[in-house]
């Protein structure tokens, strides 16, 4: 088994906290033009690769696309939600006012600033979606179809260990359950095989400055909503 072994060559000067990454990171929907070099990737994924799973069995996978590969997907992704619809699952009725909040947010005045009657303003910010928001690095993220929601978590700590760590080195990421309504696509442009189940995608790259929707600000229930203690 290799060892990861992250150098830290691309960590700023002054090294964020972990507290300050965790804090920092959010979703960013608009980026640079600037190409992320390969070995900064690298080193957050030697981090990432760090993260716990069920008898270790590392089960995350990660197809990342940039350059012509990342512009063909766009392409496909684009062509495909012009002729139909994504198919996504939608959400259970007791989580659906979480999404109308967050839906304010994102697209009402601290946001994308769209008024509700501007329909196909909203449709073309939704598009944006499928061209991975502008990043010019696109992802899939899958795990082996035979395995079951437990080690989807273990995913799930290696997509925000790598989050953070990306954080970190001032990259910012989002994760796009949006671009699964078109599996077909993303199978054939990411080369996935069939065996492999299409857990989400995700967008990074360099974050534009000064973009009210990069920094909106999504709240989070308060801890005692979602955890119980039980002491005696
Ligand atoms: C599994 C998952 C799927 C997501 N899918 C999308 C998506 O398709 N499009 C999008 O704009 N944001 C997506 N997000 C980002 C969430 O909207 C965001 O994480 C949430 O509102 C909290 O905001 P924050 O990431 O800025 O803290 C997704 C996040 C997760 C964890």
């Amino acid at each position: 088994m290799t060892n990861p072994t992250p150098n830290s060559k691309h960590l700023p000067d002054l090294v964020p906290s972990l507290e300050d990454c965790i804090r920092h990171r959010h979703s960013i929907r608009f980026y640079k033009p600037d190409p992320v070099p390969q070995d900064l990737l690298y080193e957050c994924l030697s981090l990432a690769q760090l993260a716990p799973s069920n008898s270790n069995i590392q089960n995350w996978r990660l197809t990342l696309a940039s350059g012509p590969a990342r512009d063909r997907i766009v392409s496909a992704l684009q062509q495909a939600s012009q002729a139909h619809g994504p198919n996504v699952p939608p959400l259970p009725e007791q989580f659906k006012h979480f999404r109308s909040e967050f839906g304010h947010l994102l697209y009402g005045e601290q946001g994308y600033n769209i008024p509700r009657s501007a329909k196909e303003e909203h449709k073309a910010a939704t598009l944006r979606n499928y061209e991975f928001f502008g990043a010019p690095v696109a992802g899939v993220i899958a795990m082996d179809s035979s395995l079951t929601v437990v080690d989807a978590m273990s995913v799930g700590m290696f997509v925000q260990t790598f989050m953070l760590a990306l954080t970190e080195r001032g990259l910012g990421s989002c994760l796009q359950v949006s671009v699964t309504g078109y599996p077909e696509v993303l199978r054939e442009g990411f080369g996935l095989p069939e065996d492999q189940a299409i857990l989400c995608g995700i967008a990074v790259g360099w974050p534009a400055e000064h973009n009210r929707v990069n920094e909106i600000v999504v709240p989070r229930e308060e801890v005692g909503r979602v955890v119980t203690m039980l002491n005696d």
